[in-house]
């Protein structure tokens, strides 16, 4: 059976920051206050014209460069989102065409915070089973755009930013041990878009009353949150046939500073076993276990050996765990092959090529008829 590595990883983060300050100047809150409660200090905002696919395209083409694996290459794409650019067509879509990943399915899935997880265990399973070989995992969220800036509830949470992993098959031991996923719907109206889908299509008064914004119990969903974080990253544990002494790292959802320390003291391991970047982040919900990720091997924490379980929760409600083994690129970087402004070029062209050729078709064959 093939093992499911890690081979590549890249980030991406709107330019426009929000500080504490900024936001205590649109409601009643302050800086004090936030860091406190939350551990935030700062959140990136996308711009107009900025989305999440836009975001995932560059953390993508990051991730491919340090896989040093062509676009080309990729046998299946899976974007994780709750804030895509549209309910169809797929986020995964709109970034396959901008890539150029010509042999690529592409599909979205939502699974709220917890979805980068249950991507990846879909895509490991792929490659595990024999199916493909590579494949490119993508946590995306323009948050942003769904926050009720007048909620000081949620507002001072939430951020935007992208996160991708390559998943690659190899005989050589690594990668993806295993991974556990949950969830209890029972709990859905804790953290919902009410007017986000066919139960509650967009009016002029859901828009009016905010339903078509973020909705949350924060209290609830906080006491959810630390329980199943220390629970989800133990039974990985045990479907892994691993124990705590074995794993250097913890990477968690980054919400909130005091979850991410309750877990660290459910399992009895200190906090600085647990990576967080949630201060200069904020909540951005999928992306934030790959960010986070990427932030720590580019700062030297994570390094190839290392065992690592990253674990989440979300809306849905949903949770769950992943361990894994990280290795890091198989293919020597000196035949470096991957130029992402050339192939940016390419799947343009070939992107307009298509669009021409499907006029030229319709044209053949009778539009409408
Ligand atoms: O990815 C999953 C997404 N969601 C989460 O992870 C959310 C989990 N929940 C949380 O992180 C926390 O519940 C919050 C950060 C949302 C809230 O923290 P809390 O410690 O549960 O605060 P609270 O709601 O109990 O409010 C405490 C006080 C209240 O005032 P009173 O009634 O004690 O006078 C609130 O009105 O703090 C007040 N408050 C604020 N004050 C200043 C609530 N929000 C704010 C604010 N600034 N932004």
């Amino acid at each position: 059976m093939p093992n499911a590595h890690i081979t590549g990883w890249g980030m991406s983060v709107p330019d426009t920051i929000l500080t504490n300050d900024d936001l205590s100047k649109m409601v009643d809150t302050n800086d004090a206050w936030i860091r406190e409660r939350t551990g935030i200090r700062q959140r990136h905002i996308v711009r107009p014209g900025e989305t999440a696919s836009s975001l995932g395209l560059e953390a993508s083409f990051k991730a491919l460069e340090v896989a040093n694996l062509a676009p080309t290459e990729l046998d299946l794409i899976i974007c994780s989102s709750s804030s895509p650019d549209y309910v169809f067509p797929a986020t995964a879509c709109l970034i396959q065409d901008r890539l150029g990943a010509t042999k690529a399915g592409a599909f979205d899935i939502l699974a709220a915070c917890s979805g980068f997880i249950f991507a990846m265990n879909m895509a490991a399973q792929s490659i595990r089973s024999g199916a493909i070989k590579n494949a490119l995992v993508i946590g995306t969220e323009a948050m942003s755009r769904y926050v009720n800036w007048q909620d000081r509830g949620t507002c001072i949470l939430f951020g935007d930013g992208a996160g991708a992993f390559i998943l690659q098959a190899s005989e050589t031991p690594g990668g993806v041990i295993s991974a556990v996923m949950h969830s209890d719907g029972s709990g859905g109206d804790l953290l919902i878009i009410p007017a986000s889908g066919s139960a509650m299509t967009p009016t002029e008064a859901t828009v009016r009353e905010g339903r078509h914004q973020i909705h949350m119990d924060g209290k609830e969903v906080y006491r959810f949150a630390t329980k199943v974080m220390a629970s989800a990253t133990l039974e990985v544990l045990k479907k892994s046939n691993l124990s705590l002494d074995d794993i250097q790292w913890i990477v968690p959802h980054q919400a909130n500073y005091r979850i991410i320390e309750a877990a660290a003291r459910g399992l009895k391991l200190p906090i600085d076993r647990f990576i967080i970047n949630l201060q200069d982040y904020g909540n951005t919900s999928t992306a934030s276990i790959p960010i986070a990720t990427v932030e720590a091997v580019q700062k030297g924490q994570i390094k190839p050996g290392n065992k690592i379980v990253f674990v989440g929760f979300g809306g849905g409600l949903t949770w769950g765990a992943l361990s894994a083994e990280w290795t890091g690129p198989l293919t020597a970087s000196s035949a470096h092959k991957i130029h992402p402004e050339r192939y940016r070029v390419r799947a343009r062209l070939r992107s307009i090529w298509h669009r021409i050729g499907r006029f030229i078709e319709g044209l053949i064959w009778g539009r409408g008829s």
